[in-house]
């Protein structure tokens, strides 16, 4: 596997791979890459012949405050995983590299509505700057598909609106979310958790599984329903950022008449914050 760190290398690795009849995939990541990074590289590595994936911590998508400084940069554990996982090329560029006028004057996309309200709420323009990196990265990469997680529901959303509005011919993947054995969804972010903290994280999963339940059961008094669920988690030590029922397709909020749902949660356990998600189809048997 070839780690490039210029647009001019990435694009002649990229070129080189069509010019002998490839298929190219891309996973676009932040890097400190763990098991669920490598399922979207597994199932990229399944559909096409060359795979190439990113490690950018891309500072547009963090607001004042939030953990860009400390977000974990581990290149050489993430190449090595790579490699393992089946993955072709590794374009790894520096900030100046992807915003070369720097980023004041950088050209923005965003997305109305599915942007708006849960994390993008909580997180003023961090869907501009997640859709403005994707957006440069499926210009300078060019792919066939490109795989996301499903964990973050939203901004698979938001992708899969700028791909169908900008009219760029790439298919998008949403990989199941992958969890530990006790449901915690595994993100980069759970390694700012201490002991204690990670011992009481899974009540997060559990919460979006009794919501989840309860539906199943037939309830459909939501707000009742959600705010003995957010008293469960701040029994537990949380401190919700927002508990909430949406239609899966729209993400605007459910109706009792709705049967496509997302069950979506954010939470804060000290200053790590949580997200999470269930996609409960009332149509679909589990
Ligand atoms: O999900 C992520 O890791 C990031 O938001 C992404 C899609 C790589 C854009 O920076």
């Amino acid at each position: 596997m070839n780690t490039v760190k210029t647009v001019r290398e990435l694009r002649a690795a990229v070129a080189r791979a069509r010019s002998e009849g490839k298929r190219i995939g891309f996973v676009p990541t932040m890097g400190n890459l763990h098991s669920g990074h490598m399922a979207l590289i597994t199932k990229a590595a399944q559909r096409v012949d060359f795979v190439v994936a990113s490690i950018f911590v891309n500072p547009l998508q963090f607001g004042a405050g939030e953990d860009l400084d400390k977000y974990p940069r581990t290149l050489a554990a993430d190449q090595e995983q790579l490699l393992q996982a089946g993955c072709h090329l590794l374009f790894a560029p520096t900030v100046e590299q992807m915003y070369p006028d720097g980023m004041a004057s950088q050209t923005r996309v965003s997305v109305p509505n599915l942007a708006e309200g849960l994390c993008g709420a909580s997180r003023p323009g961090h869907f501009d700057g997640v859709a403005t990196v994707v957006s440069k990265l499926f210009n300078m990469v060019q792919p066939d598909l490109a795989v996301f997680g499903q964990k973050d529901f939203q901004q698979l959303a938001v992708i899969r609106a700028l791909v169908h509005d900008l009219n760029m011919p790439i298919q998008i993947i949403g990989e199941p979310t992958v969890r530990a054995a006790d449901g915690l969804a595994l993100s980069s972010r759970n390694g700012f958790l201490d002991e204690q903290q990670r011992a009481v994280a899974p009540v997060v999963y559990r919460t979006l599984k009794n919501i989840a339940d309860a539906i199943v059961q037939g309830r459909r008094d939501y707000p009742a329903l959600l705010q003995a669920q957010i008293q469960q988690l701040e029994a537990a030590g949380l401190r919700p950022d927002y508990l909430e029922i949406r239609h899966a397709q729209s993400l605007r909020p459910a109706t009792p008449e709705d049967r496509d749902l997302v069950i979506l949660v954010a939470a804060f356990l000290g200053t790590t914050r949580l997200i999470d998600n269930l996609h409960l189809n009332l149509d679909t048997p589990a």
